[in-house]
């Protein structure tokens, strides 16, 4: 599922934020075709760890595949990222994910920090086929704008479809509205100073910490934006507590045990989880058997499958969407079995 390709560009974006281009060979085209909206898994062996993390593409259409890296705090993968040079060779997966546009003639996109990364090609895709995009977007200060230069040339280029609203968090604007965070509060004052159309717009896109994309969502349906028009993809949660305990079904399949059987690449295998076991993902590579992941989260995706025999819970899910668990899709880094055999699919689309 990775594939070794080469860096073919490091572009700073800000003192703590580079874009990393890969190219990709002729043979692997297809395979690493994306959707705005979609991201890349990097895998790299980071100081004897096996590491990896997902980054949204943040790639103009037609453009090479690019992904934006923010380091984060004390974070070993982004950290790394940062001294990655041109020639460089990195483990990547081919594009995962389904925070994409749907075609909307009117699109709000609200950013925070690094989320704006998939907003750059979701907007130039949209702005590309004609529909009225507005970008809200959270940062500290004017030096930790990522991607600005990109966003500058869409403006340029589409200026009477594109609007772009910068919130600045430590550098004073003149308009008091545009200082501060992005919290719902904000976002409605925003829609009732006439700076963006929440309620008129077909789809708004989320990206950024967990916080402000609930804060968000709420300010939103509570004014009538309807829910399956708010979309969001959350890459961390600095707010995530404690892990919740295992229910008592999960508890007490986990004591006597499970049988696991999971479908990938149209091969089953299987292993067992056991009381040790925190989560199917966790047993499968005690097992010695590698699924798909990244975030060990709940967050990105990568791990999502279709529980196609048995029944199992999530310790958190922050991923998947309402349709998708009544579909029978589970979280392998999350799922806990609560029944005495469990199959997973994950070649179910
Ligand atoms: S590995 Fe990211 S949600 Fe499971």
């Amino acid at each position: 599922m990775f594939h070794e390709l080469t860096v073919r560009a490091v572009r700073r974006e800000t003192p703590d934020a580079v874009a990393i281009s890969f190219d990709v060979p002729e043979a692997l085209a297809s395979e690493y075709a994306w959707k705005p909206g979609q991201y890349l898994t990097l895998r790299a062996d980071v100081a004897g760890a096996d590491t990896r993390r997902s980054y949204s593409i943040a790639s103009m259409p037609g453009a090479p595949l690019t992904v934006g890296v923010k380091r984060v705090v004390d974070g070993v993968f982004s950290t790394f990222a940062q001294d990655l040079k041109p020639g460089d060779r990195i483990q990547v997966m081919p594009p995962e994910g389904r925070f994409c546009p749907r075609g909307e003639a009117s699109v709000v996109l609200i950013a925070a920090g690094s989320g704006i990364t998939p907003m750059v090609s979701i907007a130039a895709e949209a702005l590309a086929r004609g529909a009225d995009v507005t970008l809200i977007y959270g940062n500290r200060d004017t030096g930790s704008i990522m991607f600005r230069d990109a966003l500058d040339a869409l403006k340029d280029r589409y200026v009477d479809r594109f609007t772009l609203v910068h919130i600045l968090s430590r550098e004073p604007q003149d308009v008091d509205l545009l200082n501060g965070r992005i919290t719902g509060d904000k976002v409605l004052a925003l829609g009732r100073a006439g700076a963006v159309d929440l309620t008129g717009a077909d789809g708004v896109y989320l990206c950024g910490p967990g916080g402000m994309i609930d804060d968000v969502s709420a300010a939103l349906t509570g004014v009538g934006v309807p829910e399956d028009r708010i979309h969001f993809e959350r890459f961390y949660t600095e707010e995530a507590g404690p892990r919740p305990e295992r229910s008592a079904a999960a508890e007490a399949a986990a004591q006597t045990g499970v049988a696991v059987e999971v479908v990938l690449d149209g091969a089953r295998r299987s292993f067992r989880v056991e009381a040790q076991d925190d989560n199917v993902l966790d047993a499968a590579a005690r097992a010695g058997l590698e699924l798909p992941y990244s975030c060990k989260g709940g967050m990105c995706c990568t791990c999502r499958c279709m529980v196609a025999e048995g029944s199992a819970e999530m310790a958190v899910n922050y991923s998947l969407e309402p349709w998708e668990l009544e579909a029978g899709f589970t979280l392998a880094c999350q799922a806990r079995p609560t029944s005495e055999k469990l199959v997973l699919d994950f070649d179910a689309a």
